[in-house]
């Protein structure tokens, strides 16, 4: 028990480090491709510390993935997570509406990145065409900006764990976009950006 206490608290002080690197990073600068380049090398270190992450301290998900919370900061600020994805797990093409980094312990996830081309104007109606993609696993990254578009697929017969920081909390998300290119069609979920605020 004592050691699995010890790992708990050096893993939140880890975590509680790397977001202070995050809002220093970003104090001056802001959201940029350059301020986002950064805080994924800073995500790629923390999730190089695999014994920070010991497998007996995150249930493993039931199907398909799980998100275990590892800093969730006040204010509406940032939303840090373990995510675990099982063998198989695959999302289609999608915009978050808010940008990301992701960051490997083990395994592997392919992430396809995807350009819109039509003008937006047909509701429903989208085109995405792919450009360009990712293998996140161990030692690597991949950082999206706001409504940039990934795929991801875990690839191998091992489940995929790593690092998400997303610039907020999923309990407070933006409305997601979901594209489904075969059908030249998006539908977008709700937003949870003002949930619970009065009208
Ligand atoms: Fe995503």
């Amino acid at each position: 028990m004592a050691k699995r206490a010890d790992s708990a608290t050096r893993r939140a002080r880890a975590c509680q480090a790397l977001m202070d690197k995050v809002h220093a990073i970003t104090a001056t600068e802001g959201i940029n491709p350059s301020t986002l380049h950064a805080i994924k090398l800073k995500l790629v270190a923390l999730a190089n510390r695999a014994e920070l992450f010991p497998l007996n301290d995150f249930a493993m998900p039931i199907a398909e993935a799980r998100t275990h919370p590892l800093l969730i900061e006040d204010d509406d600020g940032h939303g840090l997570y373990l995510t675990i994805s099982l063998p198989g797990k695959e999302a289609a093409p999608h915009d978050h509406g808010i940008w990301c980094a992701n960051a490997a312990i083990s395994g592997r996830e392919r992430h396809d990145f995807y350009r819109r081309t039509d003008d937006g104007k047909r509701a429903g109606r989208a085109e995405v065409i792919k450009v360009g993609e990712v293998m996140v696993e161990p030692g690597m990254g991949m950082v999206m900006a706001d409504h940039d578009i990934h795929a991801t697929e875990v690839v191998s017969d091992h489940p995929a764990i790593g690092l998400a920081l997303y610039g907020y909390a999923l309990a407070r998300f933006p409305s997601v976009s979901w594209f489904h290119p075969e059908f030249m069609s998006v539908r977008a979920t709700a937003s949870r950006r003002h949930a619970g605020d009065a009208r």
